[in-house]
């Protein structure tokens, strides 16, 4: 992680800059009341890939930087097994300060954060977001369980969603970290599809609500490990 310890993101993107500065000043929740500092995401603008994590924990919250801890470490290792490198990678979390004691997120305070979100995705305008856990992945797959949709990709208006597990559960349940880094193998020909075919559907709406299609690439058949989850 080559992020400066201790120094909150500086987007160079006007508007992704003024964003965060909207984003720290934010008192729309609870979490305002507890929060050291707000973690309103790390990266480029625009950006080809997306990832969205769940919450800040415990380092984030001190550090004010999304995935710095054990688990930004598992992501960090994932990125650079398939030639990506956070530098290059939009960071976020669906929620942009922490719960205390790291407990779920509550519904009201990820409807309080999702107009953040919802910007940040239009600054960041990914061709592939990556959802990190069952609160990203909810967000366009509800009410869907993320052992049988992890590294299953489809086409929402204009992206590529690509739900996955979140990397810390690799960190309690080692049976995880192989089927994780199989659905990070995914990335890079999902990528290029979204490259050469191009993802984007002229003026095509990219909200959860908006009809999704499944992605024509292989990889949108089953892995052994989903068929086995089946
Ligand atoms: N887990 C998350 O979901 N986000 C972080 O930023 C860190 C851990």
């Amino acid at each position: 992680m080559s992020d400066a310890i201790g120094s909150p993101p500086r987007a160079a993107n006007p508007a992704l800059l003024t964003l965060y500065e909207e984003i720290a000043d934010c008192p729309a929740c609870e979490l305002a009341r507890t929060r050291t500092q707000t973690v309103p995401g790390v990266g480029p603008a625009p950006a080809e890939v997306m990832c969205i994590g769940e919450a800040p924990g415990a380092r984030e919250d001190e550090q004010g930087l999304p995935f710095v801890g054990p688990a930004g470490r598992f992501l960090d290792q994932l990125l650079g097994g398939i030639g990506l490198s956070r530098e290059t990678v939009h960071i976020a979390n669906v929620v942009k300060c922490r719960p205390p004691g790291n407990r779920d997120p509550q519904p009201e305070e990820i409807a309080a954060c999702n107009p953040f979100l919802e910007r940040q995705i239009a600054i960041v305008d990914p061709l592939l977001i990556v959802t990190l856990g069952r609160f990203s992945m909810s967000r366009w797959f509800p009410g869907a369980s993320i052992s049988r949709i992890h590294g299953r990709p489809r086409r929402f208006g204009g992206r590529i969603v690509l739900p996955m597990y979140h990397p810390a559960a690799a960190l309690h349940r080692g049976d995880l970290r192989p089927v994780i880094e199989a659905d990070f193998a995914l990335i890079p020909e999902l990528l290029e599809e979204a490259r050469t075919e191009g993802a984007r559907e002229p003026g095509g709406a990219d909200e959860p609500s908006a009809h999704s299609t499944p992605v024509a690439a292989a990889a949108a058949a089953p892995s052994a490990e989903q068929r086995s989850l089946l």
